[in-house]
C-alpha cells in the first residue's frame, strides 16, 4: 500500500470520499460534512456513502454496508477520523473492525473533545494501519465551520457587512439605508441558507428592523436569528417576530437585566422571543454559550459596535463585505476602521455582483 502513496491512487480515492462528502452541505449541522469510500485490494471502489443529517448513518457504515462482505481486507477511505464514542449513533471504529478493514486512510483528525485521536488510536491498537492527512487542507477547508466549532466550543463566526465606497454603513445616525444590489443581496441570502445563525446588535434592529431570514434560497434546517442585546431594547413589535416559522429567535442578555426589566422580558417571550441570560454578555461568553447550543456558525451581520466586539475578542474567522459604488460623506455611520481591510485577510479574493463587489478572506484558519 505504500505505492498507494506514490502513485496518487490514495488522492484519487479521497478525491472521491471528498465529493461524497459535499452532498451533505447545508443538512449535517451540527454535525461535519463526511464522505467514505471502501476500495477493495484490486483497486475496485466496493462501496461508498456520506453522512446525509445528524442522527443519520455516519458516512462510514453507509459505504461499509454498501461494501458487505467486499470490505473484508479492503481500505477504506474517511473524510474525517472516525469516531470512537457513542453519540447519536454507535461507534465507527467498532463497525470498522468488525467488517475486517485491513488499512483505513483518514483526511483530517477530529478535534472533538470525545475524539482528538480517539478514532485513530483505536484502530491501531486493532492492528488496522491507520494513514492521516490524505488531501488535509480540502478536507479541513469543507469542514471550516465544524472543525472550528468542535475545537473551540463556538461556532465559525463570518462578518458581513455592506458598505459605500468610503467605509460608510448608513447614511447617518439612525436612518435606515439600502446599500448594495440585488445581485448582493441575493448572495447574501444564500450564505444565510447555509449557517446556522445570523446574528445582530439591538441598534441594528431598532433602526432597520431586519427580518434576517433566507429569502430565495433553499434552506433545509431552521435558521436561528441572535441579537446582542444587553439592555432588552429589542421591540416586542419588530418584524422578525412574524417569521417565527423559519425558526427561533434568541436575545443573548445579561441576567441582571432580565432581573431588573421582567415586563420588558416578558412581553419579548410573548412575542416569541427565547432570552439567554449571561453574566457580562461580553463576545467570548456569547460565543461559547451559541456554541453550547450546538451552533455551529454565526453570520454576524452588524452594525459596526458588535462588529468592532467580536474583531477585539478575537472570535472572527471570515469577512464578507460588499461595497456599493457610491459615497455617503462624513455624516454616514462608518464601518471599522482599516484593521480589517481586505489585505489583511488570508486568501482574499473579489467578486463582482452586478454594481458592486464582494471583499472576502479568511481571518484565521486551523488547517
Ligand atoms: N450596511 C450594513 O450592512 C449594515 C448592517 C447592520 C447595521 N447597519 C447599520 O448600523 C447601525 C447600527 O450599528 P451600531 O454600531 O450603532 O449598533 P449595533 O452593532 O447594531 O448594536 C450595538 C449594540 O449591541 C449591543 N451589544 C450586545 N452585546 C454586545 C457586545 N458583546 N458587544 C458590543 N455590543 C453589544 C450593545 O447594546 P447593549 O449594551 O444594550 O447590549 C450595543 O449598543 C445602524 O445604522 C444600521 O442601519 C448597517
Amino acid at each position: 500500500m505504500v505505492a498507494a502513496w506514490r502513485d496518487g491512487t490514495d488522492g484519487v480515492h479521497m478525491d472521491r470520499a471528498l465529493a461524497f462528502a459535499r452532498q451533505g452541505r447545508g443538512r449535517t449541522s451540527p454535525n461535519p460534512m463526511v464522505g467514505a469510500v471502501v476500495v477493495s485490494d484490486t483497486g475496485s471502489v466496493v462501496g461508498s456513502g456520506f453522512h446525509a443529517r445528524a442522527g443519520a448513518a455516519h458516512a462510514e457504515v453507509c459505504a461499509l454496508d454498501a461494501a458487505g462482505a467486499a470490505a473484508r481486507g479492503a481500505t477504506l477511505y474517511c473524510t474525517l477520523e472516525p469516531c470512537a464514542h457513542q453519540g447519536r449513533t454507535g461507534p465507527c471504529v467498532a463497525r470498522i473492525a468488525e467488517a475486517g478493514i485491513r488499512r483505513v486512510v483518514v483526511a483530517v483528525g477530529d478535534p472533538s473533545p470525545r475524539v482528538n485521536g480517539a478514532g485513530i488510536a483505536w484502530l491501531r491498537q486493532r492492528g488496522i494501519q491507520v494513514d492521516v492527512g490524505v488531501r488535509r487542507a480540502e478536507a479541513a477547508r469543507l469542514n471550516e465551520v465544524f472543525l472550528t466549532w468542535a475545537a473551540l466550543g463556538r461556532p465559525f463566526v463570518t462578518l458581513k457587512i455592506a458598505t459605500s465606497r468610503d467605509n460608510r454603513i448608513a447614511a447617518g445616525p439612525g436612518v435606515r439605508t439600502q446599500i448594495t444590489g440585488s445581485a448582493a443581496a441575493a448572495a447574501v441570502h444564500a450564505t444565510r441558507a447555509e449557517v446556522d445563525a445570523v446574528g445582530v446588535g439591538s441598534t441594528t434592529v431598532l433602526v432597520d428592523d431586519p427580518l434576517l431570514t433566507a429569502r430565495g434560497a433553499r434552506r433545509r434546517l431552521p435558521l436561528t436569528r441572535v441579537v446582542f442585546d444587553r439592555r432588552l431594547r429589542t421591540p416586542p413589535t419588530a418584524k422578525m417576530f412574524g417569521t417565527l416559522e423559519a425558526g427561533p429567535i434568541v436575545i443573548m442578555t445579561t441576567a441582571a437585566a432580565l432581573g431588573s426589566q421582567e415586563p420588558a422580558a416578558d412581553r419579548l417571550r410573548a412575542a416569541g422571543a427565547a432570552l439567554q441570560p449571561l453574566e457580562t454578555g461580553a463576545m467570548a461568553e456569547v460565543m461559547q454559550r451559541l456554541g453550547a447550543s450546538e451552533i455551529t456558525s454565526l453570520l454576524l451581520e452588524g452594525g459596526t459596535t458588535v462588529h468592532r466586539a467580536a474583531w477585539s475578542a478575537g472570535v472572527v474567522d471570515r469577512v464578507q463585505r460588499y461595497v456599493a459604488p457610491v459615497c455617503l460623506g462624513a455624516r454616514g455611520v462608518p464601518w471599522m476602521d482599516d484593521g480589517m481591510s481586505v489585505a489583511k485577510l488570508r486568501d482574499a479574493r473579489v467578486r463582482r455582483l452586478g454594481v458592486d463587489m464582494l471583499l472576502e478572506g479568511h481571518v484565521q484558519r486551523l488547517d
